[in-house]
């Protein structure tokens, strides 16, 4: 998979950097890495076909940690050809462990695992660490990195010097003499390796020699040429859920095409307060673009009437969204494309998945899983961007920050926020909930320090008193997760006194509710959603 643009006027692929995956949960925080140094970055199996790589024409590549040993037979190992290529070489962890055993060094496999913060002491200023030092202690230069791992380098192979050592892991780091290739056993891609960024800087700047092409206003640049390529005067369509990623395939699109992209907004009845009219204003209003919005929130209330489970529920939104967005898409007779906010995280799952490496735990519906006999060919602008960069790309684009970094919301919406059967009675409720809860988080400045938060309706009845009178209404629970990849998530550590605020207000505000809790689950084991 390589998407280089040959008309960019600006190259903003070139020099990438290649990094094979060992299945490690932190290789897209590489790639990140890499790709916020400006240097475009894709992640690919280890056993990547060696003419595939050969297309990609990498400047570097990095291996990466990955669960198994090496010290076991039939573990992944590194293919023969990226020592053969002559370009630079890192290898992180299991890399590292990878790359010593395919040299002739040695590995051995302890059963302490080594995890959590550690001091190395660089032995050797390798090109890697050169002027790279968190403090100097007795003559002693050291780094302040993060480790996890079991098993470690214990003999280094022929022609490499060890450049760096912690009493647990005394081959901390490993260089060869004369070639451009690296082993560490820490992670420069988590953020407590204090310099990691730089040690990063140092293997795609100066060792790789790419420069920093991949910038917001490149992107920008580029995927607009592409785009008016790849169009030409064909009409495309999009449906806009409001969310992040297709709000941003808008706008570029309409930077891109202007009048030949038409949008199509399904209200489901399950957004959040305000939101349609927030798409609408958006950009029917601001950005000038053809939006047909429409509002088929009794279809979809209709079809899930007395349904409760939430696979189910989920299946029902989807389908009938499909077949909305088909009726509508239908009157736009001569549409050839259809554009979706597919995202780089989305393509690497899609692949893993195909090789067996990733699991669905929940069938999530996005918008966009449309049937095939409608022959639309699909446009797929985002495609090689992370969350992150597609978010930098919106502000690029001037779509309004709250609407760029607003927190997920999922594709069935409220939907799987109402426990059991979806009311409008129910929605009504957790909207207003919602909105309450929301308003005092960006109040208290709380909002962007949390990852994702919202409230949960509970179809169960709890008592109350309110002045004299006994209440017997419906319960509201509090959700806030903190997390970086959504995989694994630790509840909001909220202050009391914020809780309790809330609290008061939507018991008081909000009739229908008379108790409202916190959840102070973590996942895992429970998911973020409650379904
Ligand atoms: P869970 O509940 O699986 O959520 O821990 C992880 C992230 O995924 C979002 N989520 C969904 N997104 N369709 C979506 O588009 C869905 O069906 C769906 N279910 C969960 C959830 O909001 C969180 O950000």
């Amino acid at each position: 998979m390589h998407f280089q643009s040959e008309c960019s006027k600006k190259n903003i692929h070139q020099k990438p950097i290649l990094i094979l995956d060992f299945g490690s949960q932190y290789t897209q925080l590489i790639a990140r890495r890499i790709r916020e140094l400006g240097v475009y970055s894709e992640i690919h199996s280890y056993d990547m076909d060696v003419s595939l790589v050969k297309a990609f024409n990498p400047a570097g590549i990095i291996l990466s940690g990955g669960p198994d040993t090496v010290t076991s037979d039939g573990t992944p190992g590194v293919p023969p050809y990226v020592f053969d290529m002559d370009i630079p070489v890192l290898g992180i962890c299991y890399g590292m462990q990878a790359m010593a055993a395919a040299m002739g060094g040695q590995v051995s496999s302890s059963a302490n695992k080594e995890y959590g913060a550690a001091e190395v002491n660089i032995l050797e200023d390798s090109l890697l660490f050169e002027g790279i030092v968190d403090e100097v202690r007795d003559d002693q230069k050291i780094l302040n990195v993060w480790m996890s791992h079991g098993d470690k380098v214990v003999k280094c192979p022929n022609d490499f010097i060890i450049s760096a050592s912690t009493p647990s892991a005394p081959i901390a780091a490993m260089a060869h003499k004369s070639r451009p290739w690296f082993g560490l056993q820490f992670h420069p891609e988590v953020t407590h390796t204090h310099q990691g960024k730089r040690i990063f800087e140092h293997f795609v700047h100066r060792i790789c020699k790419s420069d920093p092409v991949w910038t917001p206003t490149n992107i920008l640049q580029s995927a607009v040429q592409q785009i008016k390529q790849q169009v030409g005067e064909d009409q495309v369509i999009l449906g806009l859920s409001g969310g992040v990623d297709s709000s941003v395939v808008a706008a570029l699109l309409s930077r891109a095409i202007g009048d030949q992209l038409t949008c199509v907004f399904v209200d489901n009845g399950l957004l959040r307060d305000g939101e349609a009219q927030q798409v609408r204003d958006t950009f029917s209003k601001n950005m000038g673009v053809n939006l047909v919005s429409v509002d088929a929130s009794k279809d979809f209330l209709t079809a899930l009437e007395s349904e409760a489970d939430p696979e189910q529920k989920r299946k029902i939104i989807g389908r009938v969204f499909v077949e909305i967005f088909e009726q509508e898409s239908n009157k736009l007779t001569n549409a050839k494309w259809l554009a979706q906010g597919t995202i780089y995280p989305d393509v690497i799952e899609s692949a893993a998945a195909k090789t067996g490496k990733a699991t669905v735990i929940k069938s999530h519906h996005n918008v966009g899983g449309l049937p095939a006999h409608m022959k639309l060919k699909l446009l797929e602008p985002l495609r090689e961007l992370f969350k992150d960069e597609v978010r930098e790309l919106g502000l690029e684009l001037g779509l309004p920050y709250d609407m760029v970094y607003r927190h997920p919301f999922p594709g069935p919406g409220l939907g799987v926020r109402i426990l059991g059967e979806v009311k409008d009675e129910y929605a009504n409720i957790l909207r207003k909930a919602d909105r309450i809860f929301i308003d005092e988080l960006k109040a208290a400045e709380l909002y962007y320090k949390v990852s994702q938060a919202f409230c949960v309706f509970l179809p169960v009845k709890s008592v109350g008193v309110v002045g004299d009178a006994r209440q017997y209404e419906y319960v509201i629970a509090l959700r806030a997760v903190e997390t970086i990849d959504f995989m694994t998530a630790r509840w909001a550590h909220l202050p009391y006194e914020f809780l309790e605020k809330v609290s008061n207000r939507i018991i008081n505000e909000v009739a229908g509710v008379s108790r409202v809790t916190y959840d102070i689950s973590s996942k895992p084991p429970a998911t973020i959603e409650w379904e």
